[in-house]
C-alpha cells in the first residue's frame, strides 16, 4: 500500500462549504465579513427635523414668494426709483376718511349735526363763507353761541383740531386743509377746496391761542 494520504486533498476542497469559501476570500480581500442584511432605521430625531424644515419652508414660501406674481416681485425695480413712484394723496379721500373717524361723531356722517346739540355743516355759512374763518375754527375750537342757517347753537363746545397746546387731536395743517376741502364739498355744498399751505398761513399768523367766539370771527373777512 502506499503512504496514501487518507484525506484527499480534493475531496476536502469539494468538501468545502460555499460559505466558507466565501467567507476566507473575503479575508483574504481585507473584507469584513458581511454580517446579514443590516437595514437601519433612520434615527426618529432626523424625522422631526426633516419634517420642520419642510414645514418652515412651506410657510416660508406662503409669506414671501407673493405667490409667484410677476406683478408683486419685480427684479428689475430700482429702489432708487420708489421715491419718484410715491403717489400723492387725494385730499377728497384723507378728508373723508377723517371726518368720518372725528366730525362724524358730532356732525354725524350726512353733516346734519344734531339738532339743539351740534351745528348742521350742510349747507352752513361758516362752512360755504370765507375761508379764514372756518380755517380758524377747525384749528382752534370755538365757544359760545353761533348761528347757523337762522338757529342758535350754545349747548357744546367746537374742539381744537390743530396743533394748538391742549390739543387733544395735533392734526396736522395738511389733514385740516383735506378734511375742510372735503366738507367744503360734500352734504350739497360747493365751495373750493382749501390748500395746506393756507391753513399753515393762518397757523402761523395766529400762533398759540384758545378757542373763537362767533364775535371775533366775525370781525375777520
Ligand atoms: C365733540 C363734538 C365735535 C366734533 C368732534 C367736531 N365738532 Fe365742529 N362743532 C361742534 C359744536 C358743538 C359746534 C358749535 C360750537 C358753539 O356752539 O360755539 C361746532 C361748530 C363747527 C363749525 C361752525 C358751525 C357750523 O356748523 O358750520 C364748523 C365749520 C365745524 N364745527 C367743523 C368741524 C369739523 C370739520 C370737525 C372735524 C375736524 C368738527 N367740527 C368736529 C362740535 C364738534
Amino acid at each position: 500500500m502506499s503512504d496514501q494520504n487518507p484525506i484527499d486533498p480534493r475531496q476536502e476542497q469539494a468538501g468545502a462549504s460555499d460559505e466558507s469559501l466565501l467567507a476566507a476570500h473575503e479575508k483574504l480581500l481585507g473584507k469584513k465579513p458581511e454580517d446579514g442584511a443590516h437595514y437601519k432605521l433612520l434615527p426618529l430625531a432626523l424625522l422631526f427635523v426633516f419634517s420642520g424644515l419642510i414645514f418652515y419652508a412651506g410657510t416660508y414660501l406662503n409669506h414671501y414668494s407673493g405667490h409667484y406674481d410677476a406683478s408683486i416681485f419685480n427684479e428689475n425695480a430700482h429702489p432708487s426709483n420708489a421715491a419718484a413712484e410715491t403717489v400723492k394723496i387725494d385730499p377728497m379721500v384723507l378728508g373723508k376718511k377723517n371726518f368720518e373717524l372725528v366730525c362724524a361723531t358730532c356732525h354725524q356722517v350726512t353733516g346734519l349735526g344734531v339738532p339743539g346739540v351740534y351745528p348742521p355743516l350742510a349747507g352752513s355759512e361758516w362752512v360755504n363763507g370765507s375761508e379764514e374763518r372756518v380755517i380758524r375754527i377747525v384749528i382752534y375750537g370755538l365757544k359760545g353761541d353761533v348761528k347757523v342757517e337762522g338757529t342758535n347753537y350754545n349747548a357744546a363746545a367746537m374742539p381744537v383740531i390743530g396743533k394748538v397746546t391742549g390739543s387733544g387731536y395735533n392734526w396736522s395743517d395738511e389733514k385740516i386743509a383735506a378734511v375742510l376741502t372735503y366738507v367744503r364739498a360734500s352734504f350739497g355744498n360747493k365751495a373750493p377746496a382749501i390748500t395746506a399751505e393756507k391753513v399753515a398761513e393762518i397757523h402761523a399768523k395766529e400762533g398759540d391761542r384758545k378757542e373763537w367766539s362767533q364775535e371775533e370771527l366775525l370781525k375777520i373777512h
